[in-house]
């Protein structure tokens, strides 16, 4: 476990302690641990919302649990904690809080905002979604009489990532229109979506939180010509409907208040999937399943504003990520889903993890001192074990995995099915068993001499052959792959996230470092729409537009 606190120019009390705590698991291992506590695999897992967690390979012992949890006092945690939930603006930059439980709480509580109810406005905005969603699995027609069979969600990031998450891992209502996604503005994109699609029977779903996106805002003028092209002007106020934080924007790309639907500042982008921004998600699953996403992410908001600290699921599992990163220098984490329906979890938990937490300075804007910021890595089980999966076991350095699967196959699964799922779950089993355990040099020795391989052959083979073992993961088993496990799901991910920004003292509800790619972009595109300014562009710049617009003059 590599990690010199002493190099750290600030080495703050809790640089010291992170420190302290890789020198307390240094030499030690996780089989050790088993064999020391035969408790431990019952002691180190819960069960919350549908989820079974298992942490129970992972560095922690009592002392040690009780040794994070003093780092998380000191962090000032329960304060946070607090803050967050009362909608102060803990968002410090952007002066906003970040309520994103408020979405999914009930109006049953008192949820306010910076001290503004909004639980009345929530519980409005969701019947005005049920009402439109209704309107759409019961024919809505579009301008030429036809019913809108294709509804196609344009926007990117958190207005994108969280509802496609959602469309693919969780069944259509009946009488759904099929709900698809245009994100990127690779021309690409729109014209292999719109070639398939007829204008009379789609409608577009135009999400922005703040209405200004410029892939979002191209492809939706994209969409408007091709709908005024095919069915005239007045077909826009029909064929279209927002969803956004400023609707004033909204009216004026011509969508009429009555097809527009509301989020608020205090909903982060990254966060939205709850809101109207996961309409197209919604138009998939239906209302119902929609609540009841909203319902399994609310008992998971439940259990993290009122268990224990000791049993607190994503505060345990958000210190031992910060633990992973901070103590022992572990920067990379993955998460693998053992399902062919959370396919898209990992993409959109990189928004969640690194948009949140990729940051190196902390709220009061001083350089954070010790190793932060997770990236996060992932992929589908079994197919990520035929591509990464050979770094987790052998690579030089750990990189702690969530695994993730279900009891069960979504839908009524037959034998076959569920014979096949079995052979699923047992490689998700296997794998942390197998990172946890490895395989001893001397075993394969043993092994291969056995098996008649000469002795200069054993040398060079069994080291290549053995697993350092000693890698860390956490188990996470949903009961079933419903909508009520993956809200749970999403959520203790959120909080996760939360706890870890928290220890790092960064503020993880705003993205600064998307900002200046973005500013560099639009002046990139005027020198590529006319001629290149050699005064202002960098050398590399003006060699990299030089060879394009040779190519295009060609
Ligand atoms: O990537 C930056 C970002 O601001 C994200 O946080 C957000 O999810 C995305 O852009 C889209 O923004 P908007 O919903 O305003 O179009």
């Amino acid at each position: 476990m590599r990690r010199d606190y002493q190099s750290s120019p600030a080495a703050s009390g809790a640089d010291m302690e992170w420190l302290a705590l890789a020198e307390y698991w240094r030499g030690r291992s996780l089989a050790g641990c088993f064999q020391e506590d035969p408790e431990r695999a019952r002691r180190y897992r819960a069960d919350v919302a549908g989820l079974h967690v298992d942490w129970s390979r992972q560095f922690i012992d009592e002392a040690s649990r009780d040794r994070l949890l003093g780092l998380a006092d000191g962090a000032g945690f329960h304060a946070w904690r607090e803050a967050l939930f009362a909608g102060e603006p803990i968002n410090r930059s952007e002066g906003r809080p970040a309520l994103h439980m408020a979405l999914r709480g009930g109006s049953e509580r008192d949820w306010r905002a910076a001290g503004e109810a909004v639980s009345g406005l929530v519980a409005r905005e969701l019947e005005a979604m049920a009402g439109f969603v209704e309107s759409l699995h019961h024919g809505r027609q579009g301008a030429g009489g036809k019913p809108i069979r294709h509804v196609v969600n344009i926007g990117i990031g958190g207005s994108h990532l969280g509802p496609e998450m959602l469309v693919k891992a969780l069944p259509a209502a009946e009488q759904a229109p099929a709900v698809h996604f245009l994100s990127n503005v690779d021309p690409d994109q729109a014209d292999r979506l719109l070639g398939g699609l007829d204008p009379a029977e789609t409608l577009f779903l135009i999400v922005s939180k703040t209405f200004t996106s410029k892939e979002t805002m191209e492809n939706a003028a994209i969409a408007r010509r091709w709908i005024a092209e095919a069915l005239g002007e007045e077909a826009v106020a029909t064929h279209f409907a927002a969803v956004s934080t400023a609707p004033d924007k909204v009216a004026g790309f011509g969508i009429p208040a009555d097809s527009t639907f509301r989020f608020w500042d205090w909903v982060g982008g990254r966060y939205s999937l709850w809101s109207a921004a996961g309409l197209a998600a919604v138009v998939h699953l239906g209302m119902p399943a929609f609540r009841a996403l909203l319902e399994g992410a609310a008992e998971m908001d439940r259990h993290f504003e009122q268990a224990p600290d000791q049993e607190n699921l994503p505060l345990l599992l958000g210190l031992l990520d910060v633990q992973s990163v901070s103590a022992f220098g572990w920067p990379v984490w993955a998460v693998v889903p053992y399902a062919d329906r959370l396919r898209l979890l990992p993409h959109y938990l990189q928004q969640l993890v690194m948009e949140s937490n990729g940051k190196s300075v902390n709220q009061d804007g001083q350089a954070v001192s010790i190793d932060c910021a997770p990236v996060l890595l992932g992929g589908i089980g079994t197919d990520a074990q035929h591509a990464f999966f050979q770094l987790l076991h052998q690579g030089p350095s750990p990189v702690p995995v969530d695994f993730i699967a279900a009891a069960r196959p979504a839908g009524s699964p037959d034998e076959s099915a569920m014979a096949r799922h079995r052979i699923l779950l047992a490689n998700c089993l296997a794998q942390g068993e197998a990172l946890c355990h490895g395989r001893l040099l001397s075993d394969v020795e043993m092994e291969l001499a056995e098996a008649g391989v000469a002795e200069e052959v054993v040398r060079y083979l069994a080291p290549q052959k053995a697993f350092p073992g000693n890698r860390p993961s956490n188990l996470i088993l949903m009961e079933s792959m419903g909508p009520r496990t993956l809200g749970a799901l999403i959520a203790l991910y959120e909080h996760r996230v939360f706890v870890q920004a928290c220890l790092w003292g960064i503020n993880p509800f705003d993205q600064m470092g998307v900002e200046l790619g973005k500013q560099l972009a639009k002046r990139a595109e005027t020198f590529l729409d006319g001629t290149p300014d050699d005064q202002v562009l960098d050398p590399a710049m003006r060699q990299q537009m030089g060879w394009l617009s040779r190519q295009w003059n060609r």
